[in-house]
Parts: structure tokens; C-alpha cells; sequence
């Protein structure tokens, strides 16, 4: 998050990319690395281009496998993935002859999608990486190096009524326009016959999309790539020239807008319908406030985004609340199902014959004045794109207000690319998401061992998890492990003692502003103690309860208010780590035993008031879960094994297995297991149970 306030009322600048061609590193490459190298500084620098923006290609000699012979290959970048951090595997390559020969079976617009169709027959060496659209744009044009990119600065151009008098007068007639068309063969045909008529033209402005440029080395078309885009975005910033961008502030950025965040974030995502739970994203960067605080801020909103790569990601149009009416429910709900009516009229309106069903109707983008940008998606990076692809939609617009009237894309346009047979094929293709995709999980302890098993129990699933310990150090280093393997979007750590109601409730906070809300509360932090009773101090006892007794209702409590939006969305799910002495009887830990017990029941009162939000609340019980805990790790371990009257290494661990039913250790995994089955809908008819995990314990039996 980033807490900047705005102070100068001066329009945000467009970045001004420069080269960072190291020639020494060039030097080394095959002409494929080449293209690679190139196309790796292009997308990896986000003032050229946006998150797997653009593509990049090569007419390369190769040697065809089956005749020994020199042939012309056409490398371009394939289909998904991202310029920026592709490896050589995610180009196409493709007999160049063969694309050309493709135009026998072309006769006009209707023929788009059937010649996506020719493409796998062009494979060049038997490579899987599928072909993109943008192909044709690249083997259509007689240059031996091409790359096609949409960076904020060129699209601010390429989508304002000002944008080609704006190209004549940055670039003299050597950079070309062409009008609105959508990416597919019959572009690359109009492509192609530009060029042809216009043979002076290094590059072309492709209006409402982006520009393609060239040239006979990839080092050369790197450095004019990163030109054309440096031209466009000094232009652009001597235009908005230190005035206020969007008309000028009309509401300044609110101090407390991460607090409004994550008290307006679970509201609205508790409105939100569909057959699973959305992930939130809240951003207040600098252009977000920029612009939500704007005087232009709803006329621009409501006409839309104009890249197709921006509105596929965003929708057609964000949806705005008013900041003063944010803790009104009845005007959230309303306002979410208004823009539900609005998508489904566009579904209606724009529909086609042959057109796949209306997709989800709920807004991913929603924008506050003084507050910020929420954005909502089925996935946390989803979901995170999502906003940052607004973003660059905000720039555009101060690009191109900045020069004439912003253009937003056609409406059956937008739709016609939003609901394009060969994309709903692609997304029919995609693989089932995992079980817990799209829920937001809470571990308290999550720095311990069974609390760090069952958070990766739940992230392994699809589960966004905040870790809350009051170790800090122990918890970050958890939290990073898990960043790297699970990636960063989906797990966040706070630190938190969980008797402290302040830094429960700033815990809970997290998982509200980082993700939305909260589905899945694993009550786990915990600590152990043995003494006989006359040893047993008042702050030895008290420490049990605030941790084990205290530290449980102050979590299920401030779960609560999250959870109860959640009851039209498949409800949620609390479940506290127990004990085994919570329902046996422990000699010499009567603390400890007795506080685990207290927990035990209140969960079974929390079920009861829990059951009409669909809350269920149910219990682990697990037992001498020695590898893995630091529980066992201290004192607790020579107290157990003094309370046995064995030694406190070896023995002590053959002691429990030996104990239990099944002579089997119980291990943090195996708790996790049971948390997963409670915390997801495998359980969803059960509440108010308990589930032992403890390799047999005739003693905790219930009844
Ligand atoms: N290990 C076992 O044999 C066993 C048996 C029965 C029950 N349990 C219960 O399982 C839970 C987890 O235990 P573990 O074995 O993973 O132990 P652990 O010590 O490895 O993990 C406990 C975690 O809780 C954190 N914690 C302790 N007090 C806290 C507080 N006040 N606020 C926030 N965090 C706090 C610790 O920093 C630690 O990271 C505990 O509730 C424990 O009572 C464990
Ligand atoms: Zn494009």
C-alpha cells in the first residue's frame, strides 16, 4: 500500500523509459536470445509496458528438421504469459512461407476466426507454444524484427481525439495511424497495405489499442521502441505542462482511507453474488487518488477503458460510491445490484446469435473518492492486476484529456472482444480451480508449527491466508517461505498478541483491507504449562486463560462481524486447535487442561450462535504433537517428561507413540489435514463437533 498523500495539485508525469541494451550481454546471445533479451527489457521495464502487454518477433534462419535445409522461421511471442519474464519456450515458431501462403484462404473481415484456425498448420519443429491473434501483425510485415506494445503513453495517444493530429506533430509523418480495428488477420492485412502505400513509416499508431515499430536488428528495434514511447510521454508531459490533471481536486485524499478500506471492503464483497467468493484488492497509490478525487472523476469513469487488454481485465466500467454514504448497506447492496442490471442490458444489447452465456455480472472495479480503488476477482492476483490495469487506464485518460476528448472503445467492440468465441474456448479449457480459490483464511499461532502446517494446508488449496503471531521475526520468516511458495499475493503476516484486543482486531483488519474479508478462522495460538496445583501461580493460571480462553473469544469475536456477510456466500468456518487434556483430565497442568476445556465449549456456543450466519465453528483436538511444535521445544517438554518419570529426549517421544492406540506419531501435518476438512466445505453440515487427531486416545473419547 502505499500511504502517499497528494500535495502538489501538478498533473502525475508519464515515465520516460531509456534504453538498457548492455551490449556486453548482447554480444553473447543467439539471434533467438536476442529476441528474447529484447523482449525480456521491453516487458520487464512497466513505464514501456503493461503486465503481459505487447509482443515481440523475429524472422529467423533455421534449419528444417526434415529437409536439413535453411528456412525462414517466424519467432513471436505465443499465446498467454508475459514479455517481461518469458523464457524461450513462450515464442511460437512458425514457417514464415507458410503464414504468407495463409492469405489464399482469406476473403474479408468474416474470415478472422477461421484463419486463427491455419495457424498450428504453419508449427514450425514440432513447438507446443501455441500462436497468438497478434501473429499476423508480425508475419505480414516485410521487417525482419517487430515489436507491438501498449504502454500508457502511446495508448493515451492512440485513444484521444487529439491523437493523430498529436502523432503528426510528435513523429512528421514517420510514424503512421490507422483506425479502430480488432486484432486479427484483417488487421494485419490493413497493416500490411499501410505499409506498402506509406513506405517511409517506421511504426504504426493502431488507434484505441497501441503502436507496432521495427527495424533490421533487435537492437535497433529495442532502442526505437523505447524512442517512440519516451516521444510520446515527454510530448505528453509538456502538454499537461504543471496544470492539475482531470479538471482539477474536488475531494482530497481522506487520512483514514486504509481504516475506511477495511471496514468497506467485507460490506461490499458480502453483496457480491455468483457461485464463489471474491478476493479484494485495495490500492490508494497516486494515481488512484488522482483520479477518484477528481472533478472529471464520473464522466470519465462512466465512459469506460479503451485498450482491450485494459477493459478485458476491468470490465467495460467501474462502479462509484459515494464516500458519504459508505456505511450505508442498504445503498451498497443497491449499488451492486444496479451494476449487475447495467452488465446484463450490455449482455442483452450487445449479444449475438452464436454469443456464449452472460459471464459474471458483479463490478471489479470500485472506485471511491478520497478513498481509493477496490478491485474484486475470483483470485487475489486476479484481482490485483485487475487494479493495476485500471491504473493504467487512469493514465491514459490524463493522456489523452490532456490533448483533446478521451475515447473510450465502442460498445460492441468491447463486447465482441469480451464474449470472442475463441476466448471462451480458452477459458472452457482452463483447468478447475482449486477447492479453496477465492476464500480468505485467519491463523492465529500461524509462526508454530501446527499453525504453519494447517496455513499451508489451506494456501496449498487456493486459500489466501494472514498468519497472525506475536513472534515477528518467526512470522515474516513464515511468511516469506510461503511468498515464495505459494507467491506473494496470497499470504501476509501480522503480528499480534492475541490478548490484546487491539492487535486481534488490527489482524483481522489485514485480512479485511489485503484480501476483503475473512471465511476461515483457525484459532490456534497457544502455549503449554505444567505444575501441580499448589505450585500453580495466579499469573501462571492467568496466563493460560488469556492466552487459551481470552485469546480464542477475542479472535472468534472480532471473526464475527466478517463472517456474517458470508452467510448467502456457502457461510464460513471457525475452528479451534484444542487439546486432548480439553477432555481429559491432565495430572499436574490443571491450567493449561482446564483453560484448552473452556475453549472446547465455547466453541460449542459459538456454533449455537454462529448456525443462523451460517457460521459453524468446530474443534481439532490434537495431541503430543512433538516434531514440528516449539511448544515442545521448552520447558514443557522436561515437565511432561518429569509428570511421566522418563527422560526428556528419545524416551519421551517413545513414550506418546507407545501411549496411543494406534503406536503412531502425530505429526503438524496430520492436524492440518483435519483443519482443512473443517475449514472447507467437505464439512459443511457439521458444527459444534470435535475431531481428535491423536493416534487413538481411549481417555478423549467423547460422548
Ligand atoms: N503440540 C502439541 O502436542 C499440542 C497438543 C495439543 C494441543 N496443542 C495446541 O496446538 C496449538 C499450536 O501449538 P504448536 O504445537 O504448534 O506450538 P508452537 O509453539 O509451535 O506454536 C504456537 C504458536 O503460537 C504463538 N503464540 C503463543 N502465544 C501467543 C499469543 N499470545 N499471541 C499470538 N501468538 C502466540 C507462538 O509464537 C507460536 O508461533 C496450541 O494451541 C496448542 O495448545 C498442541
Ligand atoms: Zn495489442
Amino acid at each position: 500500500m502505499n500511504a502517499q498523500v497528494l500535495i502538489s495539485s501538478a498533473a502525475l508525469p508519464f515515465a520516460v523509459p531509456t534504453s538498457r541494451w548492455d551490449e556486453s550481454v548482447a554480444a553473447t546471445l543467439s539471434p533467438a536470445e536476442l529476441l528474447l533479451y529484447r523482449s525480456n527489457l521491453l516487458g520487464s521495464d512497466l513505464t514501456v509496458t503493461n503486465f503481459g502487454g505487447g509482443n515481440t518477433s523475429a524472422k529467423l534462419e533455421e534449419i528444417d528438421p526434415l529437409t536439413g535445409e535453411k528456412t525462414e522461421v517466424l519467432w513471436v511471442k505465443g499465446s498467454g504469459g508475459d514479455i517481461g519474464s518469458m523464457k524461450l519456450d513462450g515464442f511460437a515458431t512458425l514457417y514464415q512461407a507458410k503464414l504468407l501462403g495463409l492469405e489464399a484462404h482469406y476473403a474479408g473481415p468474416d474470415d478472422d476466426d477461421k484463419m486463427v484456425g491455419f495457424l498450428p498448420h504453419c508449427t514450425f519443429n514440432l513447438n507446443g507454444r501455441a500462436a497468438s491473434i497478434d501473429t499476423p501483425l508480425h508475419s505480414l510485415l516485410p521487417f525482419a524484427h517487430v515489436d507491438h506494445v501498449h504502454p500508457d503513453a502511446i495508448i493515451a495517444l492512440a485513444a484521444s481525439s487529439g491523437g493523430e493530429a498529436a502523432t503528426q506533430e510528435i513523429w512528421g509523418g514517420t510514424i503512421g495511424w490507422l483506425p479502430w480495428k480488432r486484432p486479427g488477420y484483417t488487421l494485419g492485412v490493413m497493416l500490411r497495405d499501410y505499409v506498402k502505400a506509406n513506405p517511409h513509416v517506421q511504426g504504426v499508431m493502431l488507434a484505441g489499442h497501441g503502436i507496432i515499430c521495427w527495424a533490421d536488428s533487435a537492437k535497433a528495434c529495442y532502442e526505437h521502441t523505447v524512442e517512440l514511447i519516451a516521444d510520446a510521454a515527454n510530448y505528453l508531459n509538456a502538454k499537461l505542462g504543471g496544470k492539475p490533471a482531470f479538471g482539477g481536486q474536488a475531494v482530497a485524499p481522506n487520512a483514514d482511507r486504509a481504516a475506511i478500506a477495511a471496514d468497506l471492503m467485507p460490506r461490499l464483497r458480502g453483496f457480491m453474488t455468483g457461485a464463489r467468493t471474491k478476493l479484494g484488492h485495495f490500492s490508494d497509490d497516486a494515481e488512484a487518488l488522482e483520479f477518484v478525487g477528481s472533478v472529471d472523476f464520473e464522466r470519465l469513469a462512466s465512459l469506460g477503458t479503451s485498450c482491450p487488454d485494459h477493459f478485458l481485465r476491468t470490465k467495460v466500467a467501474p462502479l462509484t460510491l459515494d464516500p458519504a454514504r459508505l456505511q450505508d448497506d442498504a445503498y451498497l447492496a443497491q449499488k451492486i445490484a444496479d451494476y449487475r442490471d447495467l452488465y446484463a442490458a450490455y449482455y442483452e444489447r450487445c449479444k449475438r446469435a452464436n454469443s456464449p452465456a452472460m459471464r459474471d455480472s458483479n463490478p471489479v472495479v470500485v472506485l471511491v473518492p478520497g478513498v481509493g480503488r477496490i478491485t474484486f476477482a475470483t483470485d487475489k492476483t486476479t484481482a490485483r492486476l485487475a487494479g493495476e490495469f485500471y491504473g493504467n487506464a487512469i493514465n491514459v485518460m490524463r493522456g489523452a484529456e490532456a490533448i483533446g476528448d478521451y475515447i473510450a472503445l465502442d460498445e460492441q467492440e468491447a463486447f465482441d472482444i469480451e464474449y470472442w468465441l475463441l476466448e471462451e474456448a480458452k477459458l472452457q479449457r482452463m483447468p478447475a480451480p482449486k477447492p479453496l480459490v477465492g476464500k480468505i483464511a485467519l491463523v492465529t499461532g500461524g509462526a508454530g508449527g501446527i499453525g504453519a502446517a494447517s496455513a499451508a494446508r489451506l494456501l496449498r488449496e487456493g486459500a489466501c491466508v494472514v498468519l497472525a503471531d506475536r513472534a515477528a521475526d518467526a512470522v515474516e520468516e513464515v511468511r516469506a517461505g510461503f511468498a515464495k511458495q505459494f507467491g506473494k499475493d496470497v499470504v501476509r503476516a501480522a503480528v499480534c498478541d492475541v490478548t490484546d484486543e487491539a492487535q486481534v482486531q488490527a489482524a483481522f483488519d489485514v485480512a479485511a483491507r489485503e484480501f476483503g474479508g475473512l471465511d476461515i478462522l483457525v484459532a490456534n495460538a497457544g502455549i503449554a504449562s505444567s505444575a501441580p496445583i499448589e505450585d500453580t501461580t495466579v499469573e501462571l493460571w492467568s496466563r493460560n486463560y488469556d492466552v487459551l480462553a481470552q485469546g480464542y473469544f477475542l479472535t472468534a469475536r472480532s471473526a464475527w462481524p466478517l463472517m456474517k456477510r458470508m452467510k448467502d456466500q456457502g457461510g464460513s468456518s471457525v475452528v479451534f486447535i484444542g487439546s486432548k487434556n480439553g477432555v481429559a483430565a491432565a495430572t499436574n497442568a490443571s491450567a493449561y487442561a482446564s483453560a484448552k476445556a473452556a475453549a472446547n465449549h465455547l466453541a460449542r456456543c459459538l456454533a449455537l450462535e454462529g448456525a443462523p450466519f451460517g457460521i459453524r465453528v468446530n474443534t481439532v483436538n490434537p495431541d503430543a504433537v512433538i516434531k514440528g511444535s516449539k511448544i515442545w521445544d521448552g520447558d514443557w517438554r522436561k515437565e511432561r517428561a518429569g509428570a511421566h518419570g522418563i527422560d526428556s529426549g528419545k524416551e519421551l517421544e517413545e513414550h506418546y507413540r507407545q501411549r496411543s492406540m494406534l503406536k503412531r506419531d502425530v505429526l503438524p501435518e496430520d492436524i492440518a489435514e483435519a483443519v482443512y476438512f473443517l475449514g472447507s466445505d467437505m464439512s459443511a453440515k457439521s458444527t459444534g463437533n470435535m475431531i481428535n487427531v491423536d493416534a487413538g486416545n481411549a481417555q478423549a473419547f467423547t460422548r
